[in-house]
Protein backbone atom coordinates (compact mmCIF):
# COMPACT_ATOMS: atom_id res chain seq x y z
CA UNK A 1 0.00 0.00 0.00
CA UNK A 2 1.12 3.54 -1.00
CA UNK A 3 2.64 5.23 2.32
CA UNK A 4 1.75 9.45 2.46
CA UNK A 5 3.55 11.65 4.43
CA UNK A 6 0.80 14.20 6.76
CA UNK A 7 3.33 16.18 8.19
CA UNK A 8 1.71 19.59 8.55
CA UNK A 9 5.67 21.10 9.36
CA UNK A 10 7.41 19.83 6.13
CA UNK A 11 7.50 22.15 3.51
CA UNK A 12 5.03 20.74 0.68
CA UNK A 13 8.79 20.08 -1.95
CA UNK A 14 9.98 18.08 1.26
CA UNK A 15 7.23 16.43 1.76
CA UNK A 16 6.47 15.15 -1.76
CA UNK A 17 10.55 13.95 -1.92
CA UNK A 18 9.84 12.40 1.37
CA UNK A 19 6.49 10.15 -0.19
CA UNK A 20 8.47 9.44 -2.81
CA UNK A 21 11.50 8.04 -1.13
CA UNK A 22 9.03 5.90 1.36
CA UNK A 23 7.49 4.65 -2.01
CA UNK A 24 10.42 3.83 -4.49
CA UNK A 25 10.96 0.33 -4.55
CA UNK A 26 14.43 0.87 -5.63
CA UNK A 27 14.85 2.47 -2.47
CA UNK A 28 13.58 -0.54 -0.73
CA UNK A 29 15.54 -2.85 -2.61
CA UNK A 30 18.97 -0.96 -2.16
CA UNK A 31 18.03 -1.27 1.49
CA UNK A 32 17.39 -4.85 1.32
CA UNK A 33 20.50 -5.74 -0.53
CA UNK A 34 22.64 -3.11 1.21
CA UNK A 35 23.38 -0.55 -0.98
CA UNK A 36 24.46 3.25 0.34
CA UNK A 37 21.94 4.08 -2.20
CA UNK A 38 19.58 3.55 -4.82
CA UNK A 39 22.27 4.89 -7.55
CA UNK A 40 23.87 1.36 -7.16
CA UNK A 41 21.46 0.27 -9.15
CA UNK A 42 21.64 3.03 -11.98
CA UNK A 43 25.60 1.82 -12.51
CA UNK A 44 24.91 -1.82 -12.03
CA UNK A 45 22.91 -1.34 -15.29
CA UNK A 46 25.36 0.64 -17.38
CA UNK A 47 27.83 -1.87 -16.55
CA UNK A 48 25.71 -4.95 -17.98
CA UNK A 49 24.91 -3.22 -20.94
CA UNK A 50 28.04 -1.54 -21.35
CA UNK A 51 30.65 -3.56 -19.98
CA UNK A 52 33.10 -0.69 -18.48
CA UNK A 53 34.74 -2.07 -16.07
CA UNK A 54 36.96 -4.99 -15.21
CA UNK A 55 39.15 -6.80 -12.70
CA UNK A 56 42.04 -4.49 -13.65
CA UNK A 57 40.44 -1.15 -13.89
CA UNK A 58 41.34 1.60 -12.42
CA UNK A 59 38.12 4.45 -12.02
CA UNK A 60 37.65 7.84 -10.98
CA UNK A 61 34.11 8.25 -9.16
CA UNK A 62 32.95 12.38 -9.42
CA UNK A 63 30.86 13.30 -7.33
CA UNK A 64 30.61 9.75 -5.37
CA UNK A 65 28.77 10.43 -2.05
CA UNK A 66 27.12 8.31 -0.40
CA UNK A 67 29.00 6.00 -2.15
CA UNK A 68 26.66 3.52 -3.42
CA UNK A 69 28.79 3.53 -6.92
CA UNK A 70 31.93 3.48 -5.39
CA UNK A 71 30.52 0.56 -3.02
CA UNK A 72 29.41 -1.54 -6.32
CA UNK A 73 32.25 -0.67 -8.60
CA UNK A 74 35.27 -1.07 -5.85
CA UNK A 75 34.80 -5.09 -6.11
CA UNK A 76 34.62 -5.25 -9.60
CA UNK A 77 37.73 -3.34 -9.92
CA UNK A 78 41.05 -2.56 -8.96
CA UNK A 79 41.54 0.59 -7.60
CA UNK A 80 38.35 3.75 -7.06
CA UNK A 81 39.83 6.93 -6.23
CA UNK A 82 36.79 8.94 -4.97
CA UNK A 83 35.49 12.68 -4.64
CA UNK A 84 32.64 14.48 -3.20
CA UNK A 85 31.64 18.02 -1.29
CA UNK A 86 30.47 15.50 1.22
CA UNK A 87 32.39 13.01 3.10
CA UNK A 88 31.38 9.71 3.33
CA UNK A 89 31.90 6.42 5.21
CA UNK A 90 35.58 4.28 4.21
CA UNK A 91 34.99 1.64 1.83
CA UNK A 92 37.77 -1.02 0.88
CA UNK A 93 39.58 -0.56 -2.18
CA UNK A 94 38.59 3.23 -2.42
CA UNK A 95 40.68 5.93 -1.91
CA UNK A 96 38.10 9.15 -0.98
CA UNK A 97 38.89 12.97 -0.80
CA UNK A 98 36.53 15.55 0.12
CA UNK A 99 36.41 17.92 -1.86
CA UNK A 100 34.62 20.12 -5.36
CA UNK A 101 36.06 19.23 -8.29
CA UNK A 102 35.69 22.50 -9.70
CA UNK A 103 38.51 23.68 -7.43
CA UNK A 104 41.93 23.50 -8.58
CA UNK A 105 43.36 22.04 -4.75
CA UNK A 106 40.94 19.08 -5.55
CA UNK A 107 42.34 18.38 -9.19
CA UNK A 108 45.96 18.74 -7.67
CA UNK A 109 45.02 15.70 -4.34
CA UNK A 110 43.45 13.68 -7.68
CA UNK A 111 46.80 14.38 -9.24
CA UNK A 112 48.81 12.93 -6.49
CA UNK A 113 46.90 9.92 -5.83
CA UNK A 114 46.35 9.01 -9.75
CA UNK A 115 50.23 9.75 -9.29
CA UNK A 116 50.81 10.62 -13.07
CA UNK A 117 49.32 6.78 -13.99
CA UNK A 118 46.57 6.58 -16.47
CA UNK A 119 42.89 5.74 -15.65
CA UNK A 120 40.24 3.15 -17.18
CA UNK A 121 37.16 5.31 -15.99
CA UNK A 122 36.15 7.83 -15.29
CA UNK A 123 32.71 8.24 -13.77
CA UNK A 124 30.57 11.18 -12.65
CA UNK A 125 26.87 11.21 -11.17
CA UNK A 126 27.70 14.90 -10.10
CA UNK A 127 24.55 17.07 -9.81
CA UNK A 128 24.97 20.82 -9.40
CA UNK A 129 23.02 22.40 -7.00
CA UNK A 130 20.22 24.41 -8.52
CA UNK A 131 18.17 27.62 -7.54
CA UNK A 132 15.34 26.83 -9.96
CA UNK A 133 16.17 29.59 -12.18
CA UNK A 134 16.51 27.32 -15.95
CA UNK A 135 19.37 29.36 -17.57
CA UNK A 136 21.34 29.57 -14.47
CA UNK A 137 21.11 25.79 -13.59
CA UNK A 138 22.13 24.54 -16.97
CA UNK A 139 25.06 26.69 -17.31
CA UNK A 140 26.01 25.39 -13.93
CA UNK A 141 25.21 21.33 -15.31
CA UNK A 142 27.18 22.03 -18.39
CA UNK A 143 30.67 23.44 -16.56
CA UNK A 144 30.17 20.32 -14.69
CA UNK A 145 29.88 17.93 -17.76
CA UNK A 146 32.65 19.97 -19.46
CA UNK A 147 34.71 19.88 -16.69
CA UNK A 148 34.50 15.90 -16.41
CA UNK A 149 35.22 15.79 -20.17
CA UNK A 150 38.10 17.85 -19.70
CA UNK A 151 39.37 15.65 -16.88
CA UNK A 152 39.04 12.56 -18.70
CA UNK A 153 40.86 14.09 -21.38
CA UNK A 154 44.14 14.58 -19.12
CA UNK A 155 43.35 11.07 -17.56
CA UNK A 156 41.76 8.67 -19.62
CA UNK A 157 44.08 5.51 -20.51
CA UNK A 158 43.77 4.93 -25.00
CA UNK A 159 40.50 3.15 -25.29
CA UNK A 160 39.26 4.38 -21.78
CA UNK A 161 35.26 4.62 -20.47
CA UNK A 162 33.65 7.86 -19.37
CA UNK A 163 30.21 7.85 -17.81
CA UNK A 164 28.47 11.42 -17.31
CA UNK A 165 25.42 12.20 -16.15
CA UNK A 166 23.39 14.61 -18.31
CA UNK A 167 20.00 16.75 -17.63
CA UNK A 168 17.54 17.69 -19.93
CA UNK A 169 17.75 15.96 -23.51
CA UNK A 170 21.13 15.31 -22.73
CA UNK A 171 24.43 16.86 -23.49
CA UNK A 172 24.35 19.97 -25.46
CA UNK A 173 25.28 19.49 -29.01
CA UNK A 174 28.68 21.69 -28.75
CA UNK A 175 30.12 19.47 -26.11
CA UNK A 176 28.75 16.21 -27.72
CA UNK A 177 30.55 16.91 -30.41
CA UNK A 178 33.87 17.28 -28.80
CA UNK A 179 32.99 14.27 -26.77
CA UNK A 180 32.77 12.23 -30.18
CA UNK A 181 35.51 13.67 -31.48
CA UNK A 182 37.54 11.70 -28.58
CA UNK A 183 35.64 8.60 -28.30
CA UNK A 184 34.51 5.78 -30.77
CA UNK A 185 31.44 5.23 -29.27
CA UNK A 186 29.04 7.70 -27.15
CA UNK A 187 25.57 7.07 -26.32
CA UNK A 188 22.43 8.17 -24.35
CA UNK A 189 21.30 5.45 -21.83
CA UNK A 190 18.47 6.16 -19.17
CA UNK A 191 18.80 2.84 -16.89
CA UNK A 192 15.28 2.15 -15.42
CA UNK A 193 16.11 2.68 -12.22
CA UNK A 194 16.44 6.41 -12.91
CA UNK A 195 12.93 7.85 -12.48
CA UNK A 196 11.43 8.50 -15.15
CA UNK A 197 10.24 11.78 -13.74
CA UNK A 198 13.72 12.57 -13.76
CA UNK A 199 15.21 14.81 -16.72
CA UNK A 200 18.97 13.02 -15.68
CA UNK A 201 20.33 10.44 -17.97
CA UNK A 202 23.82 9.63 -18.58
CA UNK A 203 26.18 9.65 -21.86
CA UNK A 204 28.64 6.40 -21.99
CA UNK A 205 31.48 7.45 -24.16
CA UNK A 206 33.52 4.37 -24.89
CA UNK A 207 36.99 3.93 -26.71
CA UNK A 208 39.02 6.97 -25.87
CA UNK A 209 40.91 8.18 -28.64
CA UNK A 210 44.03 9.55 -26.83
CA UNK A 211 45.25 12.78 -28.66
CA UNK A 212 49.02 12.50 -29.24
CA UNK A 213 51.19 15.94 -28.75
C1 LIG B 1 23.43 11.87 -6.95
S1 LIG B 1 24.70 12.11 -5.78
C2 LIG B 1 25.81 10.82 -6.14
C3 LIG B 1 25.35 9.47 -5.70
C4 LIG B 1 26.44 8.42 -5.82
N1 LIG B 1 26.79 8.14 -7.19
C5 LIG B 1 26.07 7.12 -5.16
O1 LIG B 1 26.05 6.10 -5.84
O2 LIG B 1 25.82 7.11 -3.96
C6 LIG B 1 25.55 13.51 -6.43
C7 LIG B 1 26.75 13.92 -5.61
O3 LIG B 1 27.49 14.89 -6.35
C8 LIG B 1 28.17 15.69 -5.42
N2 LIG B 1 28.69 16.90 -6.07
C9 LIG B 1 27.99 17.86 -6.73
N3 LIG B 1 28.80 18.82 -7.18
C10 LIG B 1 30.06 18.46 -6.82
C11 LIG B 1 31.35 19.05 -6.98
N4 LIG B 1 31.52 20.22 -7.62
N5 LIG B 1 32.43 18.41 -6.49
C12 LIG B 1 32.29 17.22 -5.84
N6 LIG B 1 31.09 16.62 -5.64
C13 LIG B 1 29.99 17.22 -6.12
C14 LIG B 1 27.10 15.95 -4.35
O4 LIG B 1 27.68 16.35 -3.13
C15 LIG B 1 26.39 14.60 -4.28
O5 LIG B 1 26.86 13.82 -3.20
Amino acid sequence: MKQRVKNKRLKESSRVWMQRHLNDPFVAKAQKEGYRSRAAFKILEIQDKFKVFNKESIVVDLGAAPGGWSQVISKKCKQVIAIDLLDMEPLPNVDFIIGDFLKEESLKMLDTIINSAKVDVVMSDMAPSTCGIRKIDHLRIMALAEAVFEFAEKNLKQGGSMIIKVFQGGAEQQLLNKIKHSFQKVQHFKPKSSRKESPETYLIAIGFIEKIS
